[in-house]
């Protein structure tokens, strides 16, 4: 499973990218629109800036809703940098888009996925990454894991080679049940990542070892 990192924030991304796991980054407009970047100029040095950091798939969303603001959108956005992947909403029109983007060969990745039918939607258009909110849905009280389960069964009986990318995780157990699941992807906040890291008995153990250690100096 590959990991990206969930956020705009640059000081994470090294973070992240620092610790040699992460293999891509997806932002969106809340996260930009957190860091303060406001403009044209200053987004498109923003994801110019990430993409130099991380060699990897950054997903830059189009703001538009229109099948043709999505694609004039897209089409910039892909110029930035060749890591970029355009973030497209699942809408009749951006269901157009993608199958637009799948055929001039920009990558794309299907965003505020919630079923397992937008999902086969997404992948018939020829959407690189497909991206179930699985926070989103255990806020609603139905567990958002079970529906990349359910999505990942059916790209493998059906042959769809879009990757499936779980995405609003909210804590490292959704990273590790995903990881069940059969996700391609999981896109993180740094917390969640770091969280992998912790286990008290490690802490403890560490602790009885540089003790002992000590004993041997
Ligand atoms: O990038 C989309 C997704 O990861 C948003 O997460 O926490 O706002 O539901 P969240």
């Amino acid at each position: 499973m590959k990991f990206f990192i969930d956020t705009a924030n640059l000081a994470q991304i090294k973070e992240a990218n620092d610790l040699g796991i992460l293999d891509g980054v997806t932002t969106n407009p809340t996260l930009m629109a957190k860091e303060g970047i406001k403009g044209h100029d200053a987004i498109t040095n923003h994801y110019k800036t990430i993409c130099e950091m991380v060699d990897g798939p950054v997903s830059a969303e189009v703001l538009g809703i229109e099948f043709e603001d999505i694609i004039e959108e897209g089409k910039k956005l892909a110029a930035i940098h060749k890591n970029i992947v355009v973030k497209v909403p699942m809408i009749k029109d951006g269901i157009k888009a993608i199958k637009w983007f799948t055929d001039n060969g920009i990558r794309t990745n299907c965003t505020l996925v919630f079923s397992a039918g937008q999902a086969i939607l997404a992948a018939k258009a020829g959407a690189t990454f497909v991206s179930p909110f699985i926070g989103r849905i255990d806020d609603g009280s139905w567990d958002g894991v079970q529906l990349v389960e359910q999505i990942v069964n059916i790209y493998n009986t059906q042959g769809f080679m879009t990757e499936v990318l779980a995405a609003s995780i909210r804590n490292p157990l959704h990273i590790v049940r995903c990881a069940e699941a059969g996700a391609d992807v999981c896109t993180c906040p740094l917390s969640s990542i770091l969280g992998l890291l912790k286990h008290p008995l490690t802490d403890l153990g560490l602790a009885q070892f540089l003790n002992d250690a000590k004993s041997m100096q």
